[in-house]
């Protein structure tokens, strides 16, 4: 190489570098305390005891770090944690005791613990235990479980609560490999987002994970737990009771994971097994690699509802290996494995199936579009002083996967999926950004085709509230048969038993519930039986109970179906369901579904009382993370 050559490259490489420091940094995580810029924590080792009965985890936390400004301390999330003491080493072996500070602590983001450094210190330990109100855990006694003799505690650490459990460098952009040491009663187990080194079921279990992660997906789960096998690399662990109905539920799992893989590349994290949690779980599944946390609510019997398993088994490329670097990013999660989930729904049963969850998905996201202001529209959101909890619209999920079935259509499904691809091959276990991500799509879609770049307005997409003029419609002509019916029944031109509803899967009847009551909300044109019906119509209890007569409404054993039939009987004010009403809300804690029932039944005094009279019962047993929900809707306390 010439001089002139060998300059040219070097500073190529200069800039190259110059560039990607500057990425890191202007990832600005406004939800940490921490300096990863300055110290870096690259592993941990864990050790806890379970302490079911003070409902805390007690132990230790070694951090392996990375000096980087050398000088500068390392500041660590914590949120609730009782700091016993900290050492710090040069080489793992002899340990000194360090000083250390916990700063005040804030509503949303805990408190930073800073600890001084000596020069060439590259191990912390801390000795710590969690409070028994830690956002993250939840500590449930024998009652709340299935089995109604054993407690269970599981963790749930996105957003930001793995700090209420670990103190850590809580932001998605550093990742972390980690052992863990976990001691619990005896007649226990435990399971991790990890590779499982444990042998005999003797209360002493120890974890790997090779793999570096963000430390929101490190979950711990302890309770009375059995694994049956699925497939070659897929299990699922429950409760004794639950465990034969969640095999038969998910016995689909190896063939999602298979089409996964004929999509988007080999699955990179050896097993795919889900956890089958108490119904408690605040949401609907989790995607801790290579374990997902999900809600008993999927169990319906017939498989309908296992559009969760492709939606967390999605995040194993959309998510877990290419990472949201900030909260505000976080449709860069959620987005693209909503678009995934499709995907992989369509793959294993079928175009009519995608077309009718797609179609849902649009129905939602109009609703949530005409109820929220418009900065929390846009994809890229401002999350700054806010918990990013908050952010969980369906902003990121339905938009962001709008945008991109836009791109999918427009650039074509084959040249797309190459894309996609190749996406998560080149950004895999790494963080990224917002623009990161545009950057890439303009060098590798856009620019190869202008013509065609021309009809997706990226820039709107991302950074506009509302939808672009020619965003894709999805629509479902089994919906629109439907319809059809529903308006029959709704003018009176057949009764409930005479719609031919022997075939509907629950799809369809989710949509002929969800277009029945938005039809009696927005009123309707009426014919020579039925006057025009104006906007906000009540159902009168006798049609209410045609239909419940019909189709069992009431009992339905399908939680979305009960859910939505729960939303309707407030709405109407259909008494005979009000025992149900209670019941679903007292052994349910899914946030998705008992927050909009709250929320219904607050809007008039008499369900606002009924509401403050169970939700005094249910309080107690709801997962802190829903409490906090729930209180805001409710205002509570009481004055
Ligand atoms: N990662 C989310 C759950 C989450 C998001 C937890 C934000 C905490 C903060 C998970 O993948 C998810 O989206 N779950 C959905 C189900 C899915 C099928 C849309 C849920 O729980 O409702
Ligand atoms: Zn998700």
């Amino acid at each position: 190489m010439n001089l002139i050559a060998r300059l040219l490259f070097s500073f190529s490489f200069v800039i190259t570098l110059v560039s990607s420091m500057a990425n890191a940094q202007s990832a600005q995580d406004f939800h940490s305390y921490a300096n990863p810029a300055a110290v870096r924590v690259r592993h941990l080792d864990l050790d806890w005891e379970v302490l079911f009965d003070q409902k805390i985890l007690k132990g230790t936390a070694v951090l392996t770090i990375e000096r980087i400004a050398t000088t500068k301390p390392l500041i660590l999330d914590t949120r609730d944690l009782n700091i016993e003491k900290v050492e710090t080493s040069t080489d793992d072996i002899s340990y000194t005791p360090a000083t250390f500070t916990l700063g005040p602590s804030d509503k949303i983001l805990g408190a930073p613990l800073t600890i001084p450094l000596p020069a060439k210190a590259n191990r912390v330990r801390i000795y710590y235990s969690t409070s028994p109100g830690a956002s993250g855990l939840q500590w449930l006694a024998p009652a709340q479980t299935a089995g109604k003799k054993e407690p269970f505690v599981f963790t749930q650490s996105q957003a930001i609560h793995a700090r209420s459990w670990i103190p850590l460098q809580d932001t998605p952009q550093v990742r972390v490999t980690y052992t863990a040491h976990v001691r619990t009663p005896r007649q226990l187990i435990a399971v991790m987002s990890a590779e499982n080194l444990s042998g005999a079921r003797d209360g002493d279990y120890n974890f790997r994970m090779r793999q570096p992660v963000p430390s929101y997906l490190i979950a711990l789960g302890v309770g009375d737990l059995r694994f049956r096998k699925l497939g070659p690399r897929t299990g699922v662990y429950a409760e004794p009771s639950m465990i034969d109905l969640a095999a038969r539920e998910l016995s689909d799992t190896e063939k999602m994971v298979m089409a996964t893989e004929r999509l988007y590349g080999p699955y990179r994290w050896g097993r795919y097994d889900i956890l089958v949690l108490p119904p408690s779980f605040p949401y609907g599944g989790m995607e801790n690699p290579r374990l997902t946390f999900a809600t008993p609510t999927i169990l319906a019997g017939d498989k309908s509802l296992v559009s969760l398993v492709a939606h967390e088994l999605a995040h194993s490329w959309s998510g877990n290996l290419v990472t949201n670097a900030t909260w505000r990013d976080f449709w860069l999660n959620e987005g693209v494995t909503t678009y995934l989930e499709r995907r992989i729904l369509e793959a294993v049963y079928g175009h009519a199936r995608e077309e009718m969850e797609a179609t849902l998905g649009l129905r939602d996201l109009n609703e949530e579009l005409a109820a929220l202001p418009d900065p929390d529209e846009i994809l890229h959101v401002d999350l700054k002083g806010r918990d990013p909890d908050d952010g969980s619209t369906d902003i990121p999920y339905e938009k962001g996967a709008l945008f991109l079935r836009h791109l999918e259509q427009t650039f074509g499904r084959a040249r797309f999926d190459r894309f996609l691809r190749a996406y998560f091959d080149h950004f895999a276990f790494q963080s990224i950004t917002t623009e990161q991500f545009v950057a890439y799509l303009k060098q590798n879609l856009l620019d190869k085709d202008p013509a065609l770049a021309a009809r997706v307005p990226v820039d709107e997409w991302i950074y506009k509230p509302g939808l672009p003029a020619n965003a894709p419609k999805p629509t479902s002509p089994a919906f629109a048969l439907v319809e059809e019916q529903a308006m029959r029944w709704l003018r009176r031109e057949a009764n409930a038993e005479k719609i031919p509803t022997a075939n509907w899967t629950t799809q369809e009847w989710l949509h002929f519930l969800k277009f029945v009551q938005d039809q009696l909300t927005k009123g309707f044109a009426g014919d020579r039986i039925v006057l025009s019906v104006p906007p906000g119509t009540a159902l009168p209890g006798a049609r209410m109970e045609e239909l419940d007569k019909a189709f069992h409404l009431t009992r339905s054993g399908n939680s979305e179906i009960a859910f939505q039939w729960l939303m309707m009987s407030i709405i109407n004010r259909y008494e005979p369901a009000y025992p149900r009403l209670e019941e679903f809300l007292l052994s349910i804690g899914r946030r998705k579904f008992i927050k909009p029932l709250y929320e219904e039944l607050a809007k008039t005094p008499e369900g606002k009382e009924r509401a403050m009279r169970i939700y005094r019962v249910a309080r107690p047993t709801y997962h802190p993370i829903a409490v906090t929900s729930i209180d805001d809707v409710l205002k509570w306390p009481e004055r």
